[in-house]
């Protein structure tokens, strides 16, 4: 029986210890085609997210796969960086050495919109798994490429989890709250993978121990990625290791059936500086607004795992 055909990706990150473990499940993964990956500024400043890209495609020896640098902030807002988590690289941890993979000639947005052009409608998914600047500006400036887009899966936002860079929002969608919003009203079909969810996938010491088991290098610069990531939630929320939020949106597209949540209607605070950025999520279905968005809420953390360990150990 023929394997069906592998399923066409963007990774739109701003590397990112987290960011990095889940590009590295992607390119582990064969019933997944990256068909580039797209950076933004984020967790740090886009020359570094662009840099740590590049570093993780040669890792993998995936030279093969375009990098497009995209935008160096927000639409609106000026940008927040996120070096207290992830360290001043982005990458802190290993000890990686300079990429010699440039980044491709053309713009972030320019090549999601052609690649959403050249590809068969609806074949295409999208996986943001920082703030939603690029995708914003790509429905902006070819509002035709929606209804070519099969899906938009997204690391992002929280409900009963709260916020993690302020009391109401989570990083992501308070980096840039109005891409959000142009993002969540474009009437794409959205999964959000958000902190209720990510908090539930904590890198325990056991977890990272069986991936350094593998004895592969990709397992060991992880190990050192995560041990270094997890310092800012242990120390916030006593946990016993850090969330792997990004990895949940590819996890998700491999084995969706780990994961539960429910069809429901999102909005984005973009006025009130108190709750700037906040997932206004209706759980309840009290506003009356329409669906448009699938909130994830539960996952199988042993199950994440379990994939996590397996496809991680097939990297060189
Ligand atoms: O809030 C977590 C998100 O913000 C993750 O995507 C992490 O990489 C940072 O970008
Ligand atoms: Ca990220």
């Amino acid at each position: 029986m023929h394997p069906s055909p592998a399923r066409p990706i963007i990774i739109d990150t701003d590397p990112g210890q987290d960011d990095a473990v889940a590009i590295l499940l992607a390119l582990a993964s064969p019933e997944l085609q990256v068909l580039g990956i797209t950076t933004v500024a984020g967790n740090v400043p886009l020359a570094l997210t662009t840099r740590n890209a590049c570093i993780l495609l040669e890792l993998a020896n995936r030279r093969d796969i375009p990098v497009h640098a995209g935008a160096i902030r927000p639409l609106v807002r000026p940008l927040v960086t996120a070096e207290h988590v992830h360290g001043k690289t982005g990458l802190d941890g290993p000890d990686l050495p300079e990429p010699t993979l440039a980044p491709a000639p053309e713009d972030a947005v320019a090549f999601i919109i052609r690649s959403l052009r050249e590809q068969p409608p609806g074949s295409v998914t999208l996986c943001p798994l920082g703030p939603l600047t690029n995708i914003a500006l790509a429905l902006v400036r070819a509002p035709d490429i929606a209804p070519r887009i099969r899906e938009i899966v997204l690391m992002g936002g929280g409900c009963f989890e709260g916020g993690n860079i302020t009391p109401a929002a989570e990083f992501n969608i308070y980096v840039d709250p109005h891409a959000a919003e142009v993002v969540f009203r474009s009437g794409v079909p959205i999964t959000m993978m958000p902190l209720d969810v990510t908090h539930q996938v904590l890198s325990t010491p056991a977890r990272i121990a069986a991936i350094r088991a593998a004895g592969n290098r990709s397992g060991e610069v992880v190990a050192q990625m995560l041990e270094f990531f997890e310092r800012f939630d242990v120390a916030k929320y006593q946990s016993d290791g850090g969330p792997l939020h990004d990895p949940c949106v590819i996890a998700y597209l491999l084995q969706p059936e780990i994961f539960q949540g429910r069809q429901v209607n999102i909005e984005i605070e973009t006025r009130s500086e108190l709750t700037m950025g906040m997932t206004v999520v209706d759980w309840w279905g009290v506003s009356g607004r329409p669906a448009n968005a699938r909130f994830m809420r539960q996952v199988d953390a042993d199950a994440f795992f379990a994939l996590l360990r397996e496809r991680l150990a097939r990297l060189p």
